[in-house]
């Protein structure tokens, strides 16, 4: 018979427990293709053909399909030529306001319910990060998951949020808190939808990649140094190249770190990322998350100097490519303090400490490369860094 720890005696309602392990095995299925909705494009039709299922439907960014009048009609043109059933497309607003709230998740689960969307049945969402996690997490939560087929139109979703396995909408004043995890059934990256991005968005997006290569890969790192002027200039293959290493880089992290869902307090991908989700909602959204992330990238670089664990001249060259990408990495809400004079921004390792669960875990950087996992960070020190960035800036 167990002993009861509370009431130290017998208890007969403690005699059995089982622990049982539930192994489960997801396929992460990435692509990269050009034109993905050409008739003669066999690559959708192929993972449909592999998945089977009964219907399908679609929706696509407003701002995707503003910028590609044709594509509401290659869709279902695509579509037609297939043994499923296809439901329509549905175009809805994008951007960060579609995770300001759930009124997007909401239309999107009507839209599944009436097209009998059922769990082998496909919702197609075509568009930019923000927009892929609202529909993902609405997808991800009809009939506790139907089959997302992502279509990043973005740098950043297509080198980082689109082969997550996350989807998430903001809350409570904080970023992504009303989310899940939940693996795609395919990731298909088309690279001619970049094309059509606002230049500047579509450099930011490289934050993500320069974020992975500083953790994981230091030979990607000297890779993006050595080709700054063409991704400056957004050289097209230059630029799918530095999307694809980078996606991959992510997508092999989340397959191999044996933590894919995040259970654990080690996250090496989230590097700069502490900062940058706490001036996002600081700004209220209006900073974006790529520029954030660039700023959230500077100061944790600035932050692993002076605390002793990189060396000057690795964290000038991190800087000088920021630089040659044209990414800015201060904004003056770095500034804004609360009434006993602590900046808010430092609010965001509170909130970081509580997402993780209790104790606080940042990964600097040791090296380009190489992290290190600290627990403490140094407010002071953190204030200096951020003065270093303000005089940067100036
Ligand atoms: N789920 C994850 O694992 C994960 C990881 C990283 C980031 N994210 C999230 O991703 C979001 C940022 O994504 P983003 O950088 O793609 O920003 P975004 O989705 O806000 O898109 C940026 C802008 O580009 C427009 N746009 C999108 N595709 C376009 C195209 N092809 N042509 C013209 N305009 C286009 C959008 O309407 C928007 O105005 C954030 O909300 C962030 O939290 C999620
Ligand atoms: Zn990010």
């Amino acid at each position: 018979m167990a002993q009861c720890r509370k009431h130290r005696y017998l208890c007969p309602a403690l005699m059995s427990r089982y622990n049982f392990e539930i192994p489960v095995v997801f396929t992460h299925r990435i692509v990269f293709t050009r034109n993905a909705f050409a008739p003669e494009n066999p690559l959708l039709a192929d993972i449909l053909h592999e998945g089977g299922g009964r219907r399908a439907c679609a929706f696509i960014e407003h701002a995707v399909a503003a910028a590609w009048p044709g594509l509401t009609a290659a869709v279902e043109t695509y579509f037609a030529g297939l043994p499923l059933n296809f439901r329509g497309t549905t175009v809805l607003p994008g951007g960060e306001a579609a995770k300001a709230d759930e009124s997007l998740v909401r239309r999107v689960w009507e839209t599944l319910d009436q097209a009998h969307i059922d769990r082998h049945s496909y919702a197609l969402a075509i568009g930019g990060g923000a927009f892929l996690d609202a529909v993902g997490f609405a997808a991800a939560t009809a009939h506790r998951g139907v089959r997302l087929l992502r279509f990043p139109t973005t740098t950043l979703s297509q080198d980082d949020s689109g082969v997550g396995v996350k989807c998430a909408i903001n809350g409570y004043g904080k970023k992504n808190w009303i989310g899940s995890f939940a693996v795609p059934f395919a990731v298909i990256n088309d690279f001619e939808f970049l094309s059509s991005q606002d230049p500047a968005n579509c450099r930011a997006g490289f934050i993500e990649a320069l974020k992975v290569a500083l953790v994981k890969d230091p030979d990607f790192f000297s890779w993006i140094e050595s080709h700054l002027p063409a991704l400056a200039a957004l050289e097209p293959t230059c630029l799918e190249t530095c999307v694809e290493r980078s996606a991959l880089l992510h997508a092999r992290h989340i397959a191999s770190s044996g933590d894919a869902f995040e259970s654990g307090s080690s996250r090496p991908l989230d590097f700069g990322h502490w900062a940058a989700h706490k001036l996002e909602s600081l700004t209220g959204y209006q900073l974006p998350h790529a520029p954030a992330v660039a700023i959230g990238l500077a100061l944790d670089t600035l932050y692993s100097l002076r605390a002793g664990h990189l060396s000057a001249t690795a964290a000038e060259r991190i800087l000088r490519v920021l630089d040659a990408l044209q990414l800015t990495t201060y904004h003056p809400a770095l500034e804004w303090r609360d009434e006993s004079g602590r900046r808010l921004v430092h609010a965001g390792l509170d909130e970081f400490r509580e997402h993780l669960g209790g104790q606080l875990t940042i990964l600097l950087l040791q090296d380009i490369g190489v992290g290190i996992n600290v627990h403490h960070i140094d407010e002071a020190l953190l204030d200096q860094c951020i003065d270093d960035l303000h005089q940067r800036f100036a």
